[in-house]
């Protein structure tokens, strides 16, 4: 329908002091869907105009009371956006066109002609609505500019005022965003301006390497890597993450840095005083021990049965506690990095035999089978103590961790670049979820036929560290009830190094 535009009907003021020319326009205009208001003369007019959203004003030039010229002047200085039509007598027509150079939108001569007089009112209509339009655009657009400004100062506050750092780069590994907490952190002084070359801001080769790697394809779905650094004076922990696009294509990175200096510090206290606890109780305890073996063994004078089955119980109880405190005292070496120290280039073979005959007794006692055999064995640059304390611990799990009956097979084998040795076992098994959680301090999974084996949950833990400094691997495989294989790999010794 015509009277409409943009869901509002559009409204039109006829101002003529004719009573013939305002019914026939209230007429004509209403039938066409629009709605008209009149009015006798300028005066009227000028009354309507504040009350009422007036679209379209069809104006009559002579007039009494005010003239249509002062009319058009007073509605152009208070409604410029109101397009207005004038209307004329043949006679007025000079005045029409004089009006038109001050502002008026056209002009329709008196008689009407219908088609005429309506294609020039819908003409204005359309204008109106442009008008309209327009400035609802014009608003619209401010007031998200306002937004976006505010939510850009608000964020831009946020993130100046973070405790952590952080870091954005784009997708050509320039930095984007940065925040005074990460040039504190990195210890740089004077501005940067943003982009900037990453290695301008940080030059941890790790770092750069991670934000590479994440940006990648070759990275998973939202990996996120987590590295500690030293910046200066302090340890920082860097937390890297992918910057997704609307696309969910990575567009760059994300990284927070925190400041753990304090936390590392209080890590390093609490070793020490475990190291400290555990050095002290060792020799009182060695000295017991052999004080006991010497009872034991009727130096001291014969014993009677009641009195040595107490002493033996005695001397469990020591073994499992000089096991926990070497044990303490391995992983406290692992964490300081100074556990394994002499690599040279090494036989496994040997190691194992010693070992396995170490325990052959503890396995007789259980009636498990020990099996073990060895191709194409190749030197590896070990701490042969180290290596020892692996496949005991391995061995003694396999073991401890069987009914009964079983069977556990040790195997060695040269693969190309690595030797590859083999501890599978036909125990209990361990269960999907446990499986991560083994190699952590103190884990021990709990299983109701494994409860009566006693254990302090730091072997695996000290199993890893030795062979991550052997820059070797290591890898579990199990199924409840069938049994368990650990796998290490250990790099073989190259004729180029
Ligand atoms: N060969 C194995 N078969 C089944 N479970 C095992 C085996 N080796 C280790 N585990 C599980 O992993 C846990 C951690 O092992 P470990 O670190 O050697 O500690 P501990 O033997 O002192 O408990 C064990 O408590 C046991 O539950
Ligand atoms: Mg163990």
């Amino acid at each position: 329908m015509t009277g409409w535009v943009m869901d509002k009907q559009i409204k039109i003021l006829v101002v003529d002091d004719e009573r013939v020319v305002r019914d026939g326009c209230h007429r004509v205009l209403t039938g066409k869907g629009f709605d008209v208001l009149t009015a006798e003369n300028g005066e009227q007019a000028m009354d309507i105009l504040p009350r009422e959203s007036v679209d379209i004003i069809l104006l009559d030039l002579k007039m009494p009371v005010m003239s249509g010229e002062e009319v058009l002047e007073k509605v152009q200085d208070q409604y410029p956006d109101i397009p207005v039509i004038i209307i004329t007598g043949h006679g007025t027509i000079d005045t029409a066109v004089e009006c038109m150079k001050t502002g008026a939108y056209d002009f329709v001569t008196k008689p009407f002609q219908l088609e005429q007089f309506l294609l020039t009112i819908n003409r204005a209509a359309e204008k109106r609505n442009l008008g309209l339009k327009a400035k609802q655009f014009e608003e619209e657009n401010i007031r998200n500019l306002y937004d976006l400004d505010l939510e850009k100062s608000r964020l831009k506050t946020i993130i100046n005022c973070m405790a952590n750092g952080v870091m954005v780069t784009n997708r050509n590994l320039e930095v984007v965003l940065h925040n005074p907490a990460l040039m504190k952190l990195l210890e740089i002084t004077g501005e940067v301006q943003n982009p900037v070359s990453l290695s301008q801001i940080i030059d941890h080769e790790d770092i750069i390497e991670t934000l590479t790697w994440i940006q990648s394809d070759r990275a998973q779905d939202g990996e996120i890597i987590s590295q500690e650094i030293k910046t200066g004076s302090s340890v920082v922990r860097a937390i890297s993450a992918p910057a997704l696009g609307p696309d969910n294509d990575v567009v760059g990175s994300v990284t927070v840095l925190e400041d753990i200096t304090a936390f590392k510090q209080l890590d390093e206290m609490k070793s020490d005083f475990v190291n400290m606890v555990a050095h002290e109780l060792r020799s009182p305890l060695v000295s017991i021990r052999q004080q006991n073996s010497v009872l034991l063994e009727g130096l001291a004078g014969p014993l009677e049965d009641k009195q040595k089955d107490f002493l033996e119980r005695g001397m469990r109880k020591i073994d499992q506690l000089l096991e926990l405190i070497n044990d303490l005292l391995d992983i406290a070496k692992i964490a300081a990095g100074k556990h394994v120290q002499h690599l040279v280039p090494t036989d496994i073979d040997p190691i194992i035999n010693e070992t396995l005959a170490l325990l052959e007794t503890r396995a007789e006692d259980h009636h498990i089978q020990l099996n073990y055999s060895s191709e194409n064995p190749k030197p590896v640059l070990a701490d042969a103590k180290r290596i020892e304390e692996v496949f005991s611990n391995l061995i003694t799990n396999a073991i401890n961790y069987s009914p009964d009956g079983g069977k556990v097979d040790v195997s060695v084998a040269g693969l190309g670049e690595y030797m590859e040795i083999k501890v599978k076992d036909t125990g209990v098994g361990i269960l999907e979820e446990e499986l991560p959680k083994i190699f952590d301090k103190f884990y021990r999974v709990k299983h109701p036929k494994t409860r009566q084996v006693m254990g302090t949950g730091l072997g695996l833990a000290i199993v890893k560290g030795i062979i991550d400094a052997h820059h070797g691997t290591i890898h579990v495989e199990s199924a409840p009830d069938k049994g368990t294989t650990f796998r290490i790999l250990l790099p073989v010794i190259t004729s180029h190094g």
